[in-house]
Formats: C-alpha cells, structure tokens, sequence
C-alpha cells in the first residue's frame, strides 16, 4: 500500500514538473516555488502550535523552543492551545501564525485529522509545515514529520511488560494482563498500540498472556484526551468487573500520566502494587520517583530538547532554502502522502539502567541517585 501511495506521489511529482515547463513557468508551478529556491529571511518569525499541556514534554518543549529559535536569530512565536475549546483553538492559532507571516509552523497537533483547511491557508502562503511528535493526517500540506520512533516506543513497552511479568510477578505464565490505549485523536496512539501489539498478541495468542476483561480492541482500550481521569475509571470499572476474586499481573500503559492513574486505581482497590507490571512513556518526573520506588515498572525516555534541537536543525535547512535532513520515507503514511520523516530513537527505562539512560539529564539523575 505505501508502495502504491509512494509511486503516486512520484506520478504527480512528475506531472506537476512537465506541467510547470509547459506553461513555460520558472519558478515550478504554484505558492512556495521563490521561496523554495531560496530559503526566507534569517530572522523570519517560526510558530510553533503546541496541543494542552497532557504531559510534561508539551510543557518542555514551548520553553525549548523558545530559548531555542531566539538562539538560532528566528522570532518564535510559540502558543499552546488551552484545555477546553482546544481544536478550534489550535485551528485560530494556526491561521493567525499563517496571516501574521510566518514563515514555517511547527505544529504539535490536537487532532492531526482537522487541520487540513488551515494547512492548505500556509500552503497558499508558501509556508512550510513540520509535524511535530504527533502525524498530521489526511493532507498533503505536511512537508516534515518530526519524531521518536513511535512503533518502536510501543515494542518497547510490550517488551518492558513481558520483562516485568516475568520478574514481579511472583507465578509463572499465564498472567492476566489490561491493555491501555492513548487518544483517538491522536495518531501516536496507533501505532504506539500496534507496536506494543506486536510483541504481545502472539503471547495472547498461545496463552502466555490472558486479557481476562476480553477488551483488546484498540476502540475498547482507548483514553479520549489522554486524560488520566479517564484511565483511572476504566481501571476501576474493570477491577470491579473482574479482578475482585483474582490477581491482575500487569497492565499495558501507553504514558506515564496514564501509569500513575492506573496505578493509583490499583491500590484504592487494595491490589499489590509491588507486584503488578505496569509500563509507561515520557520519564514525567512523578513517574521516575514511582519506578525508583519500585511501584511503576517502566518508561520510556524521549529526550525532549534532542526533539526540539533536530526540529531547528530542519527550519535552519529550510531557511537557506535546503531540503530539511530525514532518515525514514517509508513508515508514515498520513492518508495522503508518505510524509518524509526524521525519527529519534526512543530508550527504555526501568529502576535497573535509570542511572545510564538519564546521565545526561541532571534533573532525573538527582533523583534516581537520591533513591539508590
Ligand atoms: C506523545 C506522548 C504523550 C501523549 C500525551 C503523545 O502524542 O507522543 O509522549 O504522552 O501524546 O500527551
């Protein structure tokens, strides 16, 4: 399928040359071709459209980026979109940038399905769109993706969970394991369910692993918003439903805030936290400190300013009118286009190598060294 997608893609490419040299047009068809060839000026505003504040990395990464296109000699002009009203927001916010002349937009998206009027605006305008952490889908006005390698997070994740199983536990196979999902609205949440997926149903499949509730459908697993309140009261109702006789062995969690919400349902229902596997992603601070105190088994460390740094690297390519760097043109499909990627390598973290895999990070090394 994304052969096909990709050989269209070509076609139109192809197409859209021999048209512009039909016309006898130099700058190579429509809105961007100036800009294309020759960059945009150095000190050119950047937006930077960031969703609500669902985990710690949203909040790093507007200071980053801040600190960050300031030191590069750009303007940037950096919003989040408030917690309520938050599609709609993120869309004004988006056009405003558009109308106020920036000259890229960085877009951490809300719902990467509902842009698509906004983006064909900075397209018109010559502006250059970067996807930033999330997918935006269904247009072909995307012209980088920016990322941790989000399957790869999932694999990690249904691995972390085996590991777990297998050392807190207490019994061997079968465990009775829980699935968890992120936001719908939200394409990470896919493939973050899919990589995870990978490793586990084959387990599911021969008996290893046991989904007592019968929810394995990604629909069923699903937390709309990412909201932790929503985690928790299914965790709850499930615990009810099904774990009031017997023993819940582990549960997949796609993110920390989601971990410390199951894990805190958990206990409320007088389960032993010690020896339930729950897994988790972001190194949240709270979260560190659960997995020091041997509570949650897992996270996954996505250093947020490598993010932000490779997202300034592209935007300064872009400015001198090069292509930006990617290193994946395979993997994301957005509907319409396979949207040229650049992915950074996602690290799992558990209490055993916490110490190494946040060496570079002051902040949680202080923590993980208070508690050894
Ligand atoms: C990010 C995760 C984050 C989640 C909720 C996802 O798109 O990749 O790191 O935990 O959103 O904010």
């Amino acid at each position: 399928m994304k052969k096909i997608t990709l050989a269209a893609t070509a076609l139109a490419a192809v197409a859209a040359l021999a048209l512009s040299g039909c016309s006898g047009g130099e700058r190579g068809g429509d809105a961007g071709g100036a800009s294309d060839a020759a960059g945009f000026a150095a000190d050119s505003t950047i937006g930077v459209a960031l969703p609500d504040k669902t985990s710690e990395n949203w909040v790093l990464a507007g200071g980053l980026f801040e600190d960050g296109l300031e030191e590069a000699g750009f303007k940037g002009d950096v919003q989040y979109a408030p917690a309520s009203n938050t599609v709609a927001e993120q869309q004004n916010q988006i056009s405003a940038m558009v109308t106020n002349g920036a000259k890229v937009i960085v877009i951490g998206a809300k719902d990467g399905k509902q842009l698509g009027t906004q983006l064909q605006q900075a397209a018109d305008a010559g502006v250059k769109i970067i996807a930033y952490d999330r997918l935006i889908e269904n247009t072909e006005n995307v012209d980088y993706y920016v990322a941790f390698d989000n399957f790869k997070v999932g694999q990690l994740q249904g691995q972390a969970l085996l590991e777990g199983l297998e050392a807190r536990s207490g019994h061997a196979a079968p465990w009775n394991i829980e699935l968890f999902s992120g936001s719908p609205d939200d394409a990470n949440s896919a493939v973050f369910f899919d990589g995870a997926m990978e490793v586990l149903q084959p387990k599911i499949d021969d008996g290893t692993l046991v989904v007592a509730s019968g929810q394995t459908d990604i629909a069923q697993t699903a937390t709309q918003g990412w909201e932790a309140e929503n985690a928790q009261s299914r965790m709850d109702s499930i615990l009810t439903s099904t774990y009031s006789s017997s023993d819940i062995d582990g549960v997949l969690s796609p993110n920390d805030n989601l971990a410390r919400a199951i894990i805190t349902s958990a206990k409320q229902a007088g389960k032993d936290i010690s020896k339930i596997t729950v897994t988790g992603q972001d190194s949240e601070v709270e979260s560190v400190k659960s997995i020091m105190a041997g509570e949650q088994y897992s996270t996954i460390n996505k250093d947020t300013t490598l993010l932000v740094e490779q997202t300034i690297k592209m935007i300064q390519q872009l400015q001198k009118g090069e292509e930006a760097d990617v290193n994946d043109t395979e993997q994301y499909d957005n509907g319409v286009k396979v949207v040229p990627a650049y992915l950074l390598d996602p690290v799992i973290v558990t209490k055993e190598n916490a110490a190494e895999a946040y060496a570079n990070n002051p902040n949680l090394l202080e923590i993980v060294t208070a508690a050894q």
